[in-house]
């Protein structure tokens, strides 16, 4: 019998700032891939779960202080610890729907003031996703959202200064996806867009060769 090849998963990335539906739309983006027989799976970033994400946790959210390089480079820790875990799945076929990701790590410590080709360096290598939806809408419509001002980073300014660095920081396999549309209609076309991605990443090398 002919040998069959197994077909890698696809790296499948949501962006954006704070409180813009990338969790909702990223649970519901795994769902609607699994129920058309597609073997797919959440991941997040940042991995609370890890000691390192612990220790983000600390500081995002129960007001640790640790200086901003510092924080930086636990964020890009927190990525490279997933990486053998990340590229095992893909190899195994799994798609991979990715919450956040490097993109975040850069916009979110340049925006606080650290320099922009220092914070790419620590991420330079890893895992490059083959498509990134960049959810976008204005601060003032987010800062209306549930929750917001929670965290650390939830502060009008600040998330100004992200959005601006996340458009500065944009590659040509990004999708920007006006996320004030209702949720159903930035589902169908995450689920539309993602058949394509995955169709055509199933033959396709993996790339480990992020900002390289
Ligand atoms: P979350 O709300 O998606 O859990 O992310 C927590 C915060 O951490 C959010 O404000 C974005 C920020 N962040 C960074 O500053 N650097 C990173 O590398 C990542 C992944 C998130
Ligand atoms: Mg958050």
């Amino acid at each position: 019998p002919k040998s069959t090849i197994l077909q890698r998963g696809a790296f499948i990335l949501l962006e954006g700032c704070d409180r813009t539906g990338k969790s909702t739309q990223a649970e519901k983006l795994v769902a609607a891939l699994n129920q058309r027989g597609h073997q797919a799976r959440l991941w997040k970033f940042p991995d609370r779960t890890t000691g390192i994400g612990q220790m983000i946790h600390g500081y995002l959210a129960q007001g640790k202080d640790l200086n901003d390089q510092t924080v930086h480079l636990l964020f890009s820790a927190n990525r490279w610890e997933a990486m053998d875990t990340l590229k095992t799945h893909l190899l195994q076929g799994t798609t991979l729907v990715v919450d956040r990701y490097a993109y975040s790590g850069v916009a979110f410590s340049a925006a606080k003031g650290l320099d922009l080709h220092w914070c790419k360096q620590p991420d330079v290598g890893l895992l490059a996703p083959d498509v990134t939806f960049f959810l976008d809408m204005p601060i003032e419509e987010s800062m209306k959202r549930g929750g917001f001002g929670d965290e650390r980073y939830e502060k009008v300014a600040l998330q100004t200064k992200v959005r601006e660095i996340f458009h500065a920081l944009q590659e040509p396999n990004w999708q920007l996806i006006d996320a004030t549309q209702a949720i159903a209609a930035i589902h169908d076309s995450l689920v539309h867009s993602s058949l394509q991605v995955i169709a055509a990443a199933k033959d396709a090398p993996l790339q480990c060769n992020l900002w390289a």
